[in-house]
């Protein structure tokens, strides 16, 4: 269950869900976490410094089951109640945000915040109107440091190469949505050229960004 009234996490908080977390995955796995959790805070300092302690507790979570197999996703999602989609099934690498988000309350329980469950169950496909934490942390998963694929390099020289850190805020939240939508415009030909299917919420989030962004130019 949710819990909106959850203080902000302690760095001490935070150190010993580092170490929990850790002990879950591989060490691979970890260093991309890490780094994840270095981006979201990095992001955070530029957009939204007060949600520093809950995005790091967001990164750190996002990947939490990332390395089980497709089948025992799918056995999770049935446990957990998770209902999956025909098309859902075509695409197992989303099933980890659904998972993972799911699992917080019974296993993080005094993480179980409404903005630290959000923000991982959306970091893969993103969603309509997606918040800010949501962004933060979808982008941070895609610009770590640790990230050599070429579209991310690509975006995490884009995002910083622009200097957000000396726009004015309007100018650097905007900014924000251009550089998620590239994101998404890149997954979308990936997943083309893949043949692959196309999350329907990846479709709804991209489609909400324009619409943003035409509403801007109004
Ligand atoms: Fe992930
Ligand atoms: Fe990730």
């Amino acid at each position: 269950m949710m819990n909106q009234t959850l203080t902000m996490p302690t760095p001490e908080a935070l150190d010993a869900l580092r170490e929990a977390v850790r002990t879950e995955m591989s060490p691979g796995r970890f260093e991309h976490t890490a780094a994840v959790e270095e981006m979201a805070a990095r992001l955070s300092s530029l957009y939204c410094p007060e949600k520093e302690p809950i995005l790091r507790a967001a990164a750190l979570l996002h990947d939490l089951t990332k390395e089980k197999k497709a089948s025992e996703q799918e056995a999770l999602c049935e446990s957990l109640g998770i209902a999956l989609s025909p098309t859902d099934r075509l695409s197992p690498k989303t099933h980890h945000a659904k998972t993972a988000a799911a699992l917080i309350p019974t296993v993080f329980p005094s993480f179980a915040h409404e903005e630290v469950i959000s923000a991982v169950r959306y970091h893969t496909t993103g969603r309509a109107d997606m918040t800010l934490g949501e962004k933060i942390i979808y982008l941070a998963d895609y610009i770590d440091e640790s990230r050599t694929f070429p579209d991310c390099v690509a975006l995490r020289v884009c995002f910083w190469s622009a200097h957000p850190e000396i726009m004015e805020m309007e100018e650097r939240l905007d900014f924000l949505d251009k550089v998620i939508l590239l994101s998404f415009d890149m997954t979308i030909r990936a997943l083309l050229s893949e043949g692959a299917p196309i999350s329907p919420d990846t479709v709804s989030a991209r489609n909400s960004l324009l619409c943003a962004k035409a509403k801007r130019k109004i």
